[in-house]
């Protein structure tokens, strides 16, 4: 019947995984990581409409409801309970309202369990480098569902003991406030920083500094070229270089003794481009 119950949770699950396979989205990771987080704050409103409507002892045993897998298998013990006492606590909507709340927080940890597996095999994958798929946070999101849903086990066959259910309440928020951390980790500018250690760029700004600086270095470098083969050019035909010119008014500020001298500013100033331009830090 576990089984049963399991491939009810993956079933419930496997719509909003397809969604997010067939989706156009470039990152598919946080995609989950945002549904997740959709349906546990949906799981929470259904939880609030089980004690509402007085529905927590819908299916009085746990796992499944009289040993079934759904109220339908159920119907004869159902029907039979409901018979006795018309209002409750078991009766057919009620069962089915108890039995969706789980159906919805088997999902959940269906969605759970994904991201987990996925960020343990990105992280491996990216030689542990990868900071967006640091794999520690969602296996504790993983632990906590698992409490979680003890929690909810506690509270059926503890007959809604008060302090349970407001354990299981809290603990459900406490997921929520964690998904939406981990929701809000996903976006690339945010920066990520680990304690004890010196504040980091995210992987994908540093590679495109580092790729900005490349195409920085080799425009210089084609930029330096270029003048050097203009200047080689007039040289051959004859003509003065573009540098031999009287010098600037800013040569009359330098102290004496570096003042370019007639016919050497040319060279100097070519000289001083070139160092420049190979020297400059980013
Ligand atoms: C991720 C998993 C779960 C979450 C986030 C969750 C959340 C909630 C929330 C927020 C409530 C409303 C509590 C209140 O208003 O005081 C609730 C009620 C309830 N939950 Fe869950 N739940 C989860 C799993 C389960 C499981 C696995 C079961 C049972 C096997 C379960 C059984 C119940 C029951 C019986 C109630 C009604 C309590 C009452 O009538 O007083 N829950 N749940």
């Amino acid at each position: 019947m576990l089984i049963q119950l399991a491939v009810m949770g993956l079933l419930v699950a496997l719509i909003p995984l397809t969604l997010t396979w067939v989706s156009n989205d470039a990152d598919k990771y946080r995609k989950l990581v945002w549904i997740t987080l959709f349906l546990t704050f949906d799981l929470i409103m259904f939880g609030a409409f089980t004690r509402l409507t007085d529905s927590g002892l819908g299916c009085p045993d746990w796992p499944g409801c009289y040993g079934h897998s759904n109220p339908l298998l159920a119907h004869e013990h159902i029907s039979a309970a409901q018979e006795a006492m018309p209002t409750g606590p078991v009766t057919v909507a009620k069962a089915w309202i108890e039995m969706i709340h789980r159906y919805l927080a088997m999902a959940v940890g269906v969605l759970i369990i994904t991201l987990m597996v996925i960020a343990w095999r990105r992280w491996i994958k990216s030689g542990r480098t990868e900071l967006k798929f640091r794999p520690w946070f969602p296996t504790l999101l993983f632990l906590f569902v698992c409490l979680q849903g003890a929690f909810g086990a506690w509270t059926v066959t503890m007959k809604l003991q008060p302090v349970i259910v407001t354990i299981h309440l809290l603990l459900g928020l406490t997921l929520l406030a964690m998904l939406t951390w981990l929701g809000a980790r996903q976006n690339v500018h945010a920066p990520v920083s680990s304690p004890g250690r010196p504040h980091r760029r995210p992987a994908a700004r540093h590679h495109a500094h580092a790729r900005i600086r490349r195409h920085r270095h080799a425009a210089r470098g084609s930029e330096t070229a270029q003048g050097l083969a203009a200047d080689r050019r007039r040289h051959q035909r004859g003509r003065p270089s573009l540098h031999d010119r009287p010098a600037r008014q800013s040569d009359d500020a330098l102290p004496q003794g570096r003042r370019p001298q007639q016919g050497q500013e040319g060279h100097q100033q070519t000289a001083a481009r070139i160092e420049h331009r190979i020297r400059l830090p980013c």
